[in-house]
């Protein structure tokens, strides 16, 4: 197995606990409750978007790691019960439509994908146009002492958790084809909520 899905694949319990913490409850919520129709998530992890989503959404999930999505999976028939398919794959190699959803979720996630360029542009072919994409993500901080913890420790970082804590999200999206239509910036400006479109 890929050594970075071997890095998720023991995540998973800890992350199915984070599900049932509600963690970034309030963000996910916020975010989510706009999404609509067709719902594309890329790296669902264990879930914990799920709890989030408006009942009447048909959500197709994505994660490369197969204890993610069957922890995904198992919550989502005894707790959620949303129109859910779930999909192992990559996301960086994943055949899907062009312009076939609604809404593309992808939370937490740009710190790990191995090119988060080519993730971009994905999620801009898989969505429809006059479609949605919703992104919580992690990055870079906008305090620079933060940001230079934030570099020097990235290697132990990825090292353990699979995960850059040092992207920069909003140069990320400035270079990809989406179109940044409103964003917010929290936890000395790790933490990113943006609403967004395709071109
Ligand atoms: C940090 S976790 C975030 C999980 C979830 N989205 C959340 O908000 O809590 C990143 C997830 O992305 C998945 N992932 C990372 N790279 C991926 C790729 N190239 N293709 C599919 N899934 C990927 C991992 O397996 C993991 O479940």
């Amino acid at each position: 197995m890929d050594p970075i899905i071997k890095k998720f694949e023991k995540q998973a319990d800890k992350y199915d606990k984070k599900r049932e913490r509600f963690e970034f409850g309030v963000h996910r919520r916020r975010l989510l409750s706009s999404a609509r129709g067709k719902v594309l998530e890329l790296g669902i992890g264990a879930g914990s978007n799920l709890p989030f989503y408006p009942t009447e959404v048909e959500l197709t999930a994505v994660d490369f790691s197969p204890s993610m999505l069957e922890k995904a999976k198992d919550a989502n028939d005894r707790l959620y019960g949303l129109n859910a398919e779930f999909i192992q794959g990559d996301v960086d190699s994943l055949l899907l439509n062009d312009q076939a959803f609604d809404t593309v979720v992808s939370t937490l996630t740009l710190c790990a994908y191995r090119d988060p360029n080519k993730v971009l542009h994905n999620m801009n072919r898989w969505c429809k146009p006059g479609g949605q994409i919703l992104l919580m993500e992690h990055g870079t901080s906008s305090n620079k002492a933060i940001s230079i913890a934030q570099t020097a420790l990235d290697p132990i970082a990825y090292a353990i958790f699979g995960c850059h804590h040092n992207r920069d999200i909003m140069k990320l999206l400035a270079e990809s084809p989406i179109k940044v239509k409103k964003s917010e910036r929290y936890m000395s400006g790790i933490l990113h909520l943006m609403w967004c479109s395709p071109r």
